[in-house]
């Protein structure tokens, strides 16, 4: 075999490869492309998830003959003046997105020049024709048709109309945030999907977008450090979602998904969120375009910071400031803090807790208890003014003769959430809705196992609200959630009526939130996840949405079988969340505490 040079059209398609992985990219580039022309208006049209059709139209400043006939060629750009990669100015700089579209699709552009006539070309797996006069009005429109129809083993890659099309969607969302003054329009096989007019400002497109609840619920940040700025809104802890998709984040007004970013902001929510439940921020970061580099990644979704120690430190602090700030230091006070804030009240040496406490000393915040947290946030400062309705039951408990089991004897029911039992050698505090939830999971997927969850139908159908995405999604998971007892048909656009529930779960189990929460989670695993995996991470969401919240009172007996049943369960020491559902306190510690040792 000898060294060869290989043919135009086969570079082309390898390097498209990198730029254009799905019909989002290709939209991506042809919006940004629009967006770099100065449009104020960007219309954009796709059919079957952009698989078959992509048609994006805008009215900014169009090209003239000479420029179009460049405009498909690879390193063609006019957005580099100065051959400088330290200072772009533009969201393109490349000049390779046209010719990677045109290198795996049929492309036909039109085009016009304020003061000019209309012209259009045509390529056709990379090979592109001559500029022929065209009508056209003043801007720019590009129609790229069977993407990869030359490329058939990407081609195969393409997954479901709809998930394609959710990314589009999401794609033109980015970008409509990032540049609130241009009206967006996108219509999916000629249906009505997102339409944006021309917004005054960031806050006012944020709001066309993100609605009220995220108005309500989020928090405004400005903070600043050396030559970086950091805007935006970030929401709540409270209204945590499944997945990461509504972080939103743009450096220099530009959309990235750069993991760097996404760990700040896990970083900074780590104490008050689970791991597995992402809070929703819209961030914008401003710094000098020489303090970044946008030329690492072919799509340019992630970035190089000179500083990225600074950048993380700014974000992480201006989120958990934020946190801290609007009174609800009460939510996010993490149980390490309340740990290790337990020493001696004359201000003696703080106790060693992480040598005896059990390895399950939890550090986060428990995310399940988070709401009813919240609200408590107001609770009088002054111990003097506080209700002293009891809310720890100590009475009387019958003493059994259960001390010898690992996780001992029941004691009391504290705050209505935490059971104290008395081991052999200390004590272990059990996070009731913790342990419960393990184990409502292990028995559904018993049940599983054996012929399908139980299910319990509901009298009058439950109806919940959904995106006309979420719908379809969940929608088509139908059969699958059937066989977990939860049964749901479609009721009229964009909402779905939950027949019945898995009998396992109780009554009072929020129904509009689970369904919600599975609607997100059924989106982010796309088709990639196995069956089986799914299944259980469902009914792991289930399991959670059914078991006894905190707040429910037991007596000695339901704790002692809560406790039993925790030593036969698999993996009950953990909810399935990673939470640890109990804790363990040996009586040396204890003494420890005292001074006695
Ligand atoms: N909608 C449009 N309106 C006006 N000119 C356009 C439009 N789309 C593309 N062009 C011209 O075609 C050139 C090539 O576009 P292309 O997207 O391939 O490269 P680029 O935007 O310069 O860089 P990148 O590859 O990083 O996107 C652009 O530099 C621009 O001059
Ligand atoms: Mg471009």
């Amino acid at each position: 075999m000898r060294i060869r040079y290989l043919p135009e059209t086969l570079i082309n398609q390898i390097a498209a490869g990198e730029v254009i992985e799905r019909p989002a990219a290709a939209v991506k580039e042809l919006v940004e492309n629009a967006i770099d022309a100065g449009a104020s208006k960007i219309e954009i049209h796709i059919r079957e998830g952009g698989k078959t059709a992509i048609i994006v139209s805008d009215d900014g400043s169009g090209m003239s003959r000479e420029e179009l006939a460049a405009a498909l060629d690879r390193h063609a750009t006019s957005k580099l003046p100065g051959d400088d990669l330290l200072n772009i100015a533009h969201l393109g700089f490349r000049g390779e997105a046209l010719a990677s579209i045109a290198a795996v699709a049929r492309v036909k552009i039109q085009t016009r020049e304020k003061e000019g006539d209309a012209w259009e070309i045509t390529a056709e797996g990379g090979k592109k024709g001559e500029p022929s006069p065209s009508s056209h009005p003043k801007g720019t429109q590009i129609e790229v048709r069977d993407l990869f129809y030359a490329t058939p083993a990407r081609l195969k890659f393409m997954k479901t109309e709809r998930a394609e099309f959710m990314a589009v969607k999401d794609m033109v969302t980015r970008l409509a945030m990032a540049f609130p003054d241009i009206s967006f329009q996108l219509t999916h096989n000629d249906k009505a999907s997102i339409n944006l007019p021309a917004a005054k400002n960031t806050q006012g497109r944020l709001a066309a977008i993100l609605g009220r609840e995220f108005g309500d619920n989020s928090m405004q940040i400005d903070a600043a450090r050396k030559s970086i700025q950091l805007s935006g809104y970030a929401g709540l802890p409270t209204l945590h979602r499944g997945t990461m998709q509504y972080q939103y984040l743009f450096v220099n007004g530009r959309p990235v998904k750069d993991r760097l970013l996404n760990g700040c902001v896990r970083a900074a929510y780590a104490d008050v969120l689970h791991r597995d439940r992402h809070p929703m921020v819209a961030l914008f970061l401003d710094l000098p375009a020489t303090e970044v580099d946008v030329n690492v990644h072919p799509a340019k979704a992630e970035v190089r910071f000179r500083d990225a120690a600074l950048v993380r430190s700014l974000i992480i602090s201006a989120l958990k400031h934020a946190l801290h700030e609007g009174g609800f230091k009460a939510s996010s006070s993490v149980s390490t803090q309340a740990l290790s804030s337990m020493r001696p009240a004359n201000g003696g040496p703080a106790l060693p807790l992480h040598r005896g406490a059990s390895p399950a000393v939890p550090s986060q915040y428990a995310y399940g208890n988070l709401a009813e947290a919240t609200h408590q946030s107001y609770a009088p400062q002054n111990m003097a003014q506080m209700d002293i309705t009891p809310s720890a039951r100590a009475e009387e408990i019958p003493q059994t003769q259960t001390e010898h089991y690992p996780l001992g004897s029941a004691r009391a029911q504290l705050h209505e959430n935490y059971i104290v039992a008395q081991t052999q050698d200390g004590l272990v505090v059990v996070d009731q809705h913790a342990a419960h939830e393990r184990l409502v999971y292990e028995r559904f997927k018993a049940q599983m196992a054996e012929n399908g969850v139980e299910k319990q139908g509901l009298l009058t159908p439950e109806i919940v609200e959904l995106e006309e995405s979420q719908q379809q999604n969940l929608l088509s998971f139908r059969d699958e959630l059937a066989k977990l007892g939860l049964e749901i048909e479609p009721f009229g656009s964009g909402a779905i009526a939950v027949q019945s529930i898995p009998a396992l779960l109780s009554d009072k189990a929020d129904i509009q939130r689970l369904v919600q929460d599975l609607a997100d989670e059924i989106l982010d695993q796309g088709e990639t996840q196995k069956l089986e995996e799914r299944l259980n991470e469902i009914l792991s969401t289930m399991a959670c949405h059914g078991s006894v919240r905190s707040g429910r009172r037991m007596n000695a007996e339901e704790m002692n079988a809560l406790l039993r049943q925790m030593e036969e369960t698999p993996l009950s020491g953990q909810c399935n969340h990673g939470r640890p559902t109990y804790i363990e306190l040996k009586l040396s510690d204890i003494e420890k505490l005292f001074g006695r040792r």
